[in-house]
């Protein structure tokens, strides 16, 4: 039983429970106060349908956050990145910049991607074999998308590791609530990070030979935007915007797909005697545990959301968890069931700013749970898992799991 007041919803102090369920607390939420003020003048949007009139309408709805970052983050590196990298821009700049990324996410692009994919998948699931089950935050999902991210943007194997430390402090600075240590820790991170990426380049661009053709890091050091290249800044934190986005999320996702499948056995037995059910299975699982779980809009004039007037300027909270389980959309929305359809879930977003990754990322799922299921139909949990206390994105720290 939740024991709290949704009117007194606060989300930079939520209330116990929120971590372990954050569905049932925003599904409170929703019944009474869908759009809800919090304490401090933002709002709080948990219904489906008024997520989707944001992301439709940039205009009305700005991604540029130097309004909401300037008191939190001052003059920092922080700020310099989370107001350059593409996701927190507004179309002309947002168009410019985006549109620099297409070429490496084609169809093409990516399908050169499924081998290496599969290779990683089944050097996995061996090591697995051997063990006779493994970590697998740390030995699996954490490992298939930085190898993959990394592939993409070119950085060399032995320093990957880096990137997952700097990314973590990069992508904690987003939280609702943040420490002294924690900022320090996130500036420090953007700034190391800049100095790495600016040798690579400086390296890819006397080397130019040794880039693959999918490698994007030289397709945007080297892309012209309707005449317009990139600056240094802005290219800098475009890879680094790439390297975090491209690899946190897709571990959650494939962490979480094996915890709910493992907590949901009938599921497994569905996907085995149907391996048709594949592509649904990794929509359900990202509606069921969005991996990012907040986005965030300010409105640039007076609007109405509902029957809610929402004065110009107002940061709003778009609760892609509570979205992705609101009965108007999902019929029994907490019931885990991997042959949903339709499945309209926010956990790419949607209108401009979709996940510029989003076929990359359902590659990476589909081949992971392909292969792990059909090779390890008796999987089981060897401890309950671990969720890490972060708002914005759902973590899991640390998955154990057996073969037999
Ligand atoms: C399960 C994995 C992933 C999830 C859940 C996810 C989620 C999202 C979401 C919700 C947005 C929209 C943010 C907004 O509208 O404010 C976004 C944007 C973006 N994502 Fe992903 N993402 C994933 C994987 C990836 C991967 C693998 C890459 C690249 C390798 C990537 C690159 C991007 C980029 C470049 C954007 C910015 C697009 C823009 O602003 O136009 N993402 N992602």
């Amino acid at each position: 039983m939740l024991d709290f007041d949704p009117l007194t919803f606060d989300l930079q102090s939520v209330p116990e429970g929120y971590l372990a369920d954050p569905y049932a607390v925003l599904a409170a939420l929703r019944n009474v106060a869908p759009v809800h003020e919090n304490p401090d003048g933002t709002y709080v949007l948990t219904r489906h349908a008024d997520l989707t009139q944001v992301y439709r309408d940039p205009r009305l709805w700005s991604s540029d956050k130097r309004a909401d970052f300037a008191p939190k983050f001052g003059n920092s590196p922080l700020f310099e990145h989370h107001t350059t990298s593409v996701v927190f821009t507004d179309p002309p700049d947002h168009t410019r910049i985006r549109k620099l990324f297409q070429s490496a996410f084609t169809p093409r692009a990516l399908a050169a991607f499924a081998p290496r994919i599969t290779a990683l998948v089944d050097t996995y699931l061996d090591r697995m074999e051997d063990q006779g089950g493994m970590e697998l935050v740390e030995e699996f999902s954490f490992r298939l998308p930085i190898e993959v991210v990394c592939d993409m943007l070119g950085v060399p194997r032995e320093d990957r590791e880096l990137i997952r430390d700097w990314a973590n402090a990069i992508l904690t600075a987003l939280e609702p609530k943040l420490t002294q240590a924690q900022l320090e820790t996130g500036n420090r991170a953007v700034e190391d990070f800049k100095t790495y990426l600016r040798d690579l380049i400086a390296h890819r661009r006397a080397n130019p030979e040794g880039a693959k053709p999918t490698e994007v890091l030289t397709v945007l050091a080297d892309a012209e935007a309707d005449g317009e290249r990139l600056t240094e800044l802005e290219l800098l934190h475009q890879c680094i915007f790439m390297l975090n986005a491209g690899h946190e999320t897709s571990t959650n996702m494939i962490s979480h797909g094996v915890h709910e499948m493992l907590r949901h056995p009938d599921q497994i037995a569905a996907l085995n005697s149907d391996p048709g059910l594949i592509d649904p299975m990794v929509e359900e699982v990202l509606r069921y545990q969005a991996p990012i779980q907040i986005n965030n809009r300010r409105s640039t004039a007076e609007t109405m959301l509902g029957d809610m007037p929402i004065p110009a300027g107002t940061t709003v909270h778009m609760m892609i968890n509570a979205a992705n389980r609101d009965p108007a959309q999902f019929p029994d929305p907490d019931r885990f069931d991997i042959a949903r359809a339709p499945n309209r879930h926010l956990s790419f977003g949607l209108g401009v700013h979709i996940c510029a990754g989003n076929t990359l990322a359902r590659l990476e799922a589909r081949i992971a749970f392909e292969r792990l299921f059909a090779r390890f139909p008796r999987l089981a949990l060897v401890a309950p898992l671990k969720v890490a206390p972060r708002l914005r994105f759902r973590e899991i720290e640390k998955l154990e799991i057996s073969v037999n």
